[in-house]
């Protein structure tokens, strides 16, 4: 069976997230078919550094060296988030200067092999009455609170690592529309901001098809480039608090559409899209597993319980 990486040598790179966990337990699968890792935890703020000046980087360390041995890129990510972000860093002088030394030991640690960064994650407000999410950065620096984090960024990690704005219901058109303006007022004012990284948490509801294209047509215009970051297919609306013991062939058909169809667009926009990262490898593990309903299976992957392709891959692989 050829690997999802060969099969879109030509279009963009297929990447997964990990933990120190999953780079054993998935580790056949990982070096089959994907060429791009992101730490789904281990490289952020909180996981490398909960108290001032202590650093535990073995977790990063055993995922970076992963896919250093199996010739992966990494993105990186993530520093300016509102969670999984030490709280004392918001007690020190100055946030500013300590996100500072964070990210020059982070970059110079793991830069070599990473080739793109999310500078910042999650600042756009979902609900319409407010354009940024209140955070502790956006108190602390304001309007535009993410140009500093962008220029720093630049001074401080390798020329060729892309810098991106990472975000999720990014294809919700009142959100879309924000983090277009986001970045469009960020490159008008000359900040260094390369690309825009959609999560892509999706389920068989929402969104539809249409907004998906929109939101990569929408954000194109800006010319930067794009990733899609987290991508999964939960089963399962998002008020839906149900459960079920076993996802029926119909759902498993209904999602593998999905996937097909989504995948058929991104084939579209290879060139500006530059990989396709899943937020995990196969449905025994996945963070869906604990939201928005603990212990529920969402069966949101690729690759089902026991490691063998689903639906949803063949239909990727089949064009
Ligand atoms: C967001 C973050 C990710 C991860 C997921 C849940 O999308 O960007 O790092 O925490 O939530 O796994």
């Amino acid at each position: 069976m050829l690997g999802l990486k060969e099969k879109y040598r030509d279009y963009f790179k297929i990447g997964a997230c990990v933990s120190p966990r999953t780079i054993v337990t998935h580790a056949d699968l990982l070096k089959k078919h994907f060429n791009s890792l992101t730490c789904e935890n281990a490289m952020k703020y909180v996981s490398l550094c909960r108290e001032p000046g202590k650093y535990t980087f073995d977790a990063a360390d055993r995922i970076y060296q992963f896919a250093k041995d199996n010739d992966m890129a990494v993105h990186g990510h993530t520093f300016v988030w509102h969670n999984q972000t030490p709280d004392f860093i918001f007690d020190t002088e100055s946030p500013e200067e300590t996100m500072r030394a964070h990210m020059k030991l982070v970059a110079e640690r793991y830069g070599a092999q990473c080739n793109a960064w999310d500078v910042a994650n999650e600042c756009i407000e979902d609900k319409s009455d407010a354009y940024y999410r209140n955070t502790k950065w956006y108190q602390a620096y304001g309007e535009n609170y993410l140009d500093r984090f962008f220029v720093m960024a630049r001074e401080l990690l390798p020329k060729h690592i892309k810098l991106y704005y990472n975000d999720y219901n990014e294809a919700h058109p009142l959100k879309r529309e924000k983090i277009y303006q986001l970045v469009k007022g960020m490159k008008e004012r000359g900040v260094p901001v390369d690309g825009i990284g959609m999560q892509s948490h999706h389920n068989l509801y929402v969104p539809g098809i249409e907004d998906i294209r929109r939101a990569i047509e929408r954000y194109a215009e800006l010319g930067v480039t794009l990733q899609v970051t987290e991508m999964d297919v939960s089963v399962f609306a998002f008020e839906d608090r149900s459960s079920i013991p076993a996802p029926t062939k119909e759902l498993m058909e209904r999602q593998a559409e999905f996937y097909e169809r989504c995948f058929e667009i991104y084939r579209e926009y290879k060139g500006i899209i530059e990989s396709v990262t899943l937020w995990g490898i196969a449905d025994d593990v996945t963070w869906l597993d604990g939201f928005p309903v603990p212990g529920r299976k969402n069966w949101p992957l690729l690759f089902d319980v026991n490691h063998q392709p689903k639906e949803a891959f063949h239909r990727i692989m089949n064009f």
